[in-house]
């Protein structure tokens, strides 16, 4: 367990001893919980039609547990009894600006990463029951106070009950009992059962995390190759010889497409392209600027930095800085790789470290890119 401010806390040792591997309670990890919604406000999420919102209730008297998918009626919330339930909202990101500054306190995970936060309200009792997720995620307390249990990583194997879709875990032995005030926070790894049960009506933040698995590659790939016919091979048989009248599969089949999956594995840039592009993405892949810097504003002693809530990386491609931002490349010369650096790392960049001057003679177009796209924010 750690106890104080999040910022204090020595990020590389924590990484090695904890990430990906043991869950985790850090007291007091926030001085000021993040409190950007009220309850009212959560709930109006849930009637949108574009906001994955789901209301898990528990019968007080049978313990069964229902699962209700967003958008909901307005009229819903008006019959649902004081305890037993919670609303969860997904990608507060994507819909609220005001979210974006709780992410500067996990910069130390790179942004690609990152998938998003998710907000739940529950009432007195209220919780989505005892489960494992595939995926990390750091649950911060915001109002309200939280029971929470935590079992090892992998104590799973106890067995599962599907529910309306939610997969419950039968049992499993707390390593971590805690009642969460807010301030407070939890890491929780893959793989690692958990089970949260409000104390009153309480509000939780979930910074979820995400990954890419093969079935994801594949489809880059996929996707990639139908759009250049070109790369695209057809299996030939000319070492057909004799007949083969018994339909018998041949092992030259195999032998080709495992040729084929060589062939594609041995071009590390083009999955570097591929998977660098899709994991700037943000989650809902829609990013939309709320402010515009025009190019023309900029001055001199201008500062500049990435807009809090984008997708981005950077790697070295083909010679250059690429700096991809939410699917998008801009390729920098490498004179640059410090600068860009601090950009994609959402730091304040001064301009002039790109060469400004008001004729935008040797202003990188990548950056006149970027600026024009509404990726990034004037400071000063
Ligand atoms: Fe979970």
């Amino acid at each position: 367990m750690f106890n104080g401010s999040l910022k204090d806390i020595n990020k590389s040792q924590w990484l090695e001893e904890y990430w990906q591997k043991a869950p985790c309670l850090f007291k007091n990890a926030f001085d000021d919980p993040p409190d950007f919604l009220s309850p009212d406000e959560l709930a109006g999420f849930a009637l949108q039609d574009e906001v994955e919102s789901r209301l898990i209730i528990q019968n007080s008297q049978t313990s069964q547990w229902t699962i209700e998918h967003g958008p909901l009626e307005q009229s819903r919330f008006s019959s649902l009894t004081e305890s037993h339930w919670t609303l969860l909202i997904q990608s507060i990101d994507s819909w609220l600006p005001e979210s974006h500054e709780l992410l500067n306190y996990f910069r130390f995970i790179p942004r690609w990463r990152f998938d998003d936060i998710m907000v739940s309200f529950a009432t007195d009792l209220g919780g989505v029951g005892p489960h494992a997720d595939n995926y990390d995620v750091f649950l911060i307390q915001g109002i309200g106070e939280r029971r929470w249990r935590v079992g090892a990583k992998g104590d799973t194997s106890k067995g599962t009950t599907v529910i309306d879709g939610m997969s419950h875990l039968q049992d499993f032995t707390p390593i971590i009992d805690v009642v969460m005030q807010p301030g407070d926070m939890l890491y929780i790894p893959p793989d690692t059962p958990h089970w949260g049960i409000s104390k009153g009506e309480s509000i939780g933040y979930s910074v979820g995390y995400r990954s890419i698995q093969t079935h994801q590659l594949l489809s880059l790939l996929t996707e990639k190759l139908a759009e250049t016919p070109h790369h695209q091979q057809f299996f030939a048989d000319l070492y057909r010889k004799k007949e083969n009248k018994s339909n018998f599969f041949e092992d030259q089949l195999v032998q080709w497409a495992q040729q084929q999956l060589i062939d594609l594995s041995s071009q590390p840039e083009l999955l570097a392209d591929l998977m660098s592009k899709q994991l700037s993405l943000s989650k809902l892949g829609e990013y939309q600027s709320t402010n515009i810097t025009d190019i023309q504003q900029l001055k001199e002693d201008s500062q500049i930095q990435l807009q809090q809530g984008v997708g981005v990386n950077w790697l070295i491609f083909d010679q250059k800085v690429r700096l991809n931002v939410e699917g998008e490349s801009f390729d920098f010369d490498p004179k640059y790789l410090e600068t860009v650096k601090l950009l994609a790392s959402f730091s304040p960049v001064s301009v002039k470290l790109f060469n400004f001057s008001p004729d935008l003679i040797d202003f990188p177009s990548a950056l006149t890119n970027l600026v024009n796209r509404g990726y990034v924010n004037t400071i000063k």
